[in-house]
Order: structure tokens, then C-alpha cells, then sequence
């Protein structure tokens, strides 16, 4: 198989449904409304345990084990529900799913990005340390695990290249113009701060000119699963554009849009 493509155009070098063979694969999501879509991929009964004011619900994929929880939104709610995840459920990886604001100028809603790396746009322990390190590690960006990243690549790419349209609905894809999304993959940034304002948003693409797209999770996600060892994927669906309009764009694209995504990404990631 190594050194062929598929349509999607990349190499085809790890099927995603080999790749979750082992061991538990953790899935993790901010809103219930991006968990519930993926509980409806559990197959047959699922076993629900709270930890931490938080329900992990372990069940099978396609055959593959998984626990999914949804964190909340922000950094320690995530940190918290990644570290829940390792520790107590014992995941040999994590992806996460859920919606972005758009930084770079080509995303639109409905489009995907991909995470190879992330970093807290938010974390300044200036004069101490350079402006957004993370104090005493020597970084401030983390990698997401490449073979990982490349199976969520794939599931995207095989996301945006069927129709979404009926999927989201004619009227849905028609009011967020949502035509023929596309996969991006790059720098993700996180804080605990929802970018609702040209001036915030312009702000940060002057601080971090390559980020793709914002949101308050993936970064700490990253974080906790580089000091564990575990590997991680972030996938995020473009919602707004983290500008004046985004407080009302984020509530109408979690209404419509999230589920449908993440219930698309994640069936396909464990069932090519
Ligand atoms: N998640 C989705 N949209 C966002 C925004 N504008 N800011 C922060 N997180 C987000």
C-alpha cells in the first residue's frame, strides 16, 4: 500500500481503523452537543462512570474500544478531563473535535483544520519567560502525533469530498455558506477567551501570524498528553470567524453544524 494515494490526494500509508486497533482510543469534546452526536456512534450498550464532575462513556466503535467525555470549555476543564482520561481510563490516545474561529483569511465556516501543533495564545509569564512558553518546560508549542494527525487528515479530507449539504440541510449550508469546505492543517491556538471582536481577532493574527484558526482547548490538551506520553489528534470545523459577528455565528453553528461534523469525522476515522 505504502507510496500510493487516494483520492484525497495523500499518501496512503496507515488505514485509520488499523491505527485504533489498540488499546482505548479517548475522544474528547467541549459541548454536549459535539459528544452526544458521537455517543450515537457507540455500538450496543455503553458503560457511563463520573469522575470529577464529568461522565466517561466507554463503549465500541466499529469494534474499537473508546471512552468519550465532553470536557467543558477552557484550559483546565480540558487539562483536567485529558488527564482523567490517561490516568484513570488508561487511553493510548486523543482526539479531539469540536469548532475553531477562523484566523487565517481563506478558512470559512464548514471548513476543517488539522492540527500539526499547538500553542496558548493566552500564557505570558513575561519578564520570567518568553512571551507564550510555558514556564520551566522551554516550549511553547506542542506537536500532535504525525501518523495520528495524517488518519484525521484522511477522514476529513473523505469528510469534505462527500456532500455535506444534505447532510447539514439545503437551508443550513445555504444561510452559513457553506459550498465545498476544505481541510486545512497548521497552528492552532488556545486560550481561555472566546475571540468575538475584529480588534481581539486582528490582535492575535499580529501576535501569531501563522495560526489557523482559535479555540479555548486543544493546546492544554496537547500539553498534558506530551508530559504523559499519549498520542493526540485536535480536529476543528471552522464555526465563525472570531470577529464582531461571532457571538451570534458560534451559537446558530453549534446549533446546526457541530454535531453533524463530529458524528461524520470520527464514524469515518473508525470505519476506513
Ligand atoms: N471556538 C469557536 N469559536 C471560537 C472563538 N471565536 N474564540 C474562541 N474559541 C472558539
Amino acid at each position: 500500500m505504502k507510496g500510493t494515494s487516494d483520492a484525497s490526494g495523500l499518501p496512503f500509508f496507515v488505514r485509520g481503523g488499523d491505527m485504533l486497533d489498540d488499546g482505548v482510543t479517548g475522544l474528547m469534546a467541549a459541548m454536549p452537543e459535539e459528544l452526544q452526536a458521537v455517543l450515537g456512534l457507540i455500538d450496543g450498550p455503553r458503560q457511563c462512570f463520573e469522575h470529577g464532575q464529568r461522565e466517561f462513556h466507554i463503549g465500541h466503535i466499529a469494534g474499537k474500544t473508546v471512552v468519550a467525555a465532553h470536557s467543558r470549555c477552557g484550559k483546565v476543564a480540558a487539562a483536567a478531563t485529558a488527564t482523567e482520561m490517561i490516568v484513570r481510563f488508561g487511553v493510548e490516545r486523543i482526539i479531539f473535535t469540536g469548532l475553531a474561529g477562523a484566523l487565517d483569511h481563506d478558512l470559512h465556516i464548514g471548513d476543517v483544520v488539522v492540527a500539526d501543533e499547538l500553542m496558548q495564545h493566552d500564557l505570558d509569564a513575561r519578564p520570567l519567560f518568553p512571551r507564550f512558553e510555558v514556564p520551566l518546560m522551554g516550549a511553547s508549542r506542542f506537536r500532535c502525533d504525525a501518523a495520528l494527525a495524517e488518519v484525521v487528515m484522511r477522514a476529513a479530507h473523505d469528510l469534505v469530498s462527500s456532500d455535506m449539504r444534505p447532510a447539514v440541510g439545503e437551508d443550513v449550508a445555504g444561510r452559513l455558506h457553506i459550498h465545498a469546505p476544505s481541510v486545512r492543517r497548521g497552528l492552532i491556538v488556545s486560550g481561555d477567551q472566546f475571540i468575538a471582536s475584529n480588534t481581539q481577532r486582528d490582535a492575535l493574527r499580529d501576535a501569531l501570524p501563522g495560526a489557523m484558526c482559535v479555540e479555548m482547548e486543544g493546546a492544554t490538551v496537547a500539553q498534558v498528553a506530551h508530559d504523559y506520553g499519549v498520542p493526540v489528534a485536535v480536529v476543528r470545523v471552522i464555526s465563525d470567524a472570531a470577529d464582531d459577528h461571532a457571538g451570534t455565528r458560534f451559537p446558530d453553528s453549534l446549533r446546526c453544524i457541530a454535531g453533524v461534523y463530529a458524528r461524520a469525522l470520527i464514524s469515518r476515522l473508525f470505519r476506513f
